[in-house]
Parts: C-alpha cells; structure tokens; sequence
C-alpha cells in the first residue's frame, strides 16, 4: 500500500531558529501513528510543519501522492488532511451546534445534518450539550468538541496535538477509544501524546523525537521493546508483561 503522507529530509522551524532536523518518515492509509519524545523535542512543530505554519527550509511533505510542502493550511485542510492543535481549539463563544455548523459549513443543508448526526454516533456525549456555549463545557467535552469539528470536515488524515492532555484517566480514555474507531472509519490518525505508554498501547507504530532528530521508527512493539530508548527518552521502565500486554 502506498504511503497517504511521506516526509523527507524535513528541516524546519520558526524563523532563524531551526527545530527539526532531517526527518523522513510515511505512514500508511488507516494507520495510527504516535509520535512521542520528551518535552520540547519538536513533535508539535512537526504536526506545525505538516500543516503548513512553519518555515520549511528543506525537504518535502507528500500527502495522498501530492506535494504540499508549505502550501496554505486552509488549502490543505480541503484535500482531506486536518490538525487540531494542542490549544484554543474551539469557538468558546458559540454553541455546540453553532461549532459544528461552523465546520461542516462546506457541505450542503441536508448532508450537513446527516454529517452532524454521524458525528455525534462517534460521541454522543456531545448530544446534551448542544444548545451550550463551548467555554460551558469541561475540558474533556471540549476535546470532543474540536475533534467533532475536525470528522465535519470529512478527513482522511487527523493530526492531534495531546488530545487528552490534563483530562481525567476516564475521560482521556474514552476520547482514545473514540480515536482506534476513527481508524476503522478508514482515517489515518498522527498522534502527539504525553502518556508515551498509552499512545504505543494504541498506535500501530512510533515515532521517537529527541532534539529534533528522528531517534526510532516503527511498530510500537518494537520499540517498547527497545528498553534503552524507552528509559533514555520516555522514562519508561517496561516489563515483559507491559510490552506485551501492548501487543495485545
Ligand atoms: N512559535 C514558536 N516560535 C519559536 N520557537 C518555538 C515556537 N514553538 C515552539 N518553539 C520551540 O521549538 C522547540 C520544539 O517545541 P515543540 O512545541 O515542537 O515541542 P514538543 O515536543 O511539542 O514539546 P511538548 O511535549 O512540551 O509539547 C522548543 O525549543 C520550542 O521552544
Ligand atoms: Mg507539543
């Protein structure tokens, strides 16, 4: 299967300031991919630099076969690849509903409320709230909400910025199991996740950042069962059992 987003050589960053040095990777159609690393190892600039709000100086982003390298992110959020930052991700003046209409305000009356109502079959927490501004939700209903927005847009690939950071275990959970059914709706899913252990638990495969530099690539598994990283750069002590309790 051909890869739906590959990135090579990628040298990016802000201004003069360069953060991500020589990335390549791909991932494939309905695939999870994690991207973990400690704090400041550039994984947000790299979600950044794919979506176009960077200064790219070198290298290429191909998505779905077609180079988008530092094109627009409005023009690239229209071919299907869509990114929910790690902050202020929802219109917290306006309804749950006036939210969703917002965001599927492309698509014609009638699909708009059948897209609506199969939003809201993927969280139906949402239901209740409808009728409430966003700044009324917790935090958790909020993630919802952003990630209710990005599926109107009907996307092939979801980028999240640390979509369950500072949730509840309960609440973050659910919003994971919410994330493996985006991948059997046939989305391909790029995770940034401060629980390394939990994103790898769920993800198909690993990206490891340090420094900006690409340290590992592949199957979670594989690199659950690099002891020396895992400690080196995520801190995890992982058992046998954990790591295959991972498989699983
Ligand atoms: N808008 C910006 N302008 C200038 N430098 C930035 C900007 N955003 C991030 N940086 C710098 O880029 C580097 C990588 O930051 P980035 O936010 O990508 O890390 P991260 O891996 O997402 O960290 P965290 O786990 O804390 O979210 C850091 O040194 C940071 O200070
Ligand atoms: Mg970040």
């Amino acid at each position: 299967m051909a890869p739906i987003l590959r990135i090579e050589g990628l040298n990016a960053g802000y201004g003069r300031l360069r953060v991500l040095f020589d990335i390549s990777f791909s991932v494939d159609e309905r695939e999870i991919l994690a991207i973990v690393g400690p704090n400041g190892s550039g994984k947000s600039t790299l979600l950044k630099s794919i979506f176009g709000l960077t200064n790219i100086y070198s290298g290429k982003v191909i998505f779905n076969g077609e180079d988008i390298t530092g094109i627009k992110p409005h023009i690239i959020a229209r071919k299907g690849l869509v990114y929910l930052p790690q902050v202020e991700n929802v219109f917290s003046k306006l309804t749950v509903r006036e939210n969703l209409l917002m965001a599927g305000y492309k698509l014609p009356k009638q699909e708009l409320k059948q897209k609506i109502e199969s939003v809201l079959e993927l969280l139906p927490v949402l239901r209740k709230y409808m009728d409430n501004k966003a700044f009324q939700l917790s935090g958790g209903e909020r993630q919802m909400l952003a990630l209710a927005m990005a599926l109107m847009g009907e996307p092939k690939l979801i980028m999240l910025d640390e979509p369950s950071t500072g949730l509840a275990p309960k609440i973050s959970n659910y919003i994971f199991e919410r994330i493996k059914k985006l991948r059997d709706m046939g989305i391909t899913v790029l995770i940034v996740e401060q629980n390394a252990m939990k994103a790898l638990k769920m993800a198909d495969r690993a990206l490891l950042l340090a420094a900006g530099k690409k340290i590992f690539e592949g199957e979670c598994n594989a690199l659950l069962s690099r002891k020396d990283l895992v400690k080196l750069y995520l801190g995890l002590e992982v058992s046998p059992s954990k790591a295959a309790e991972a498989s699983a």
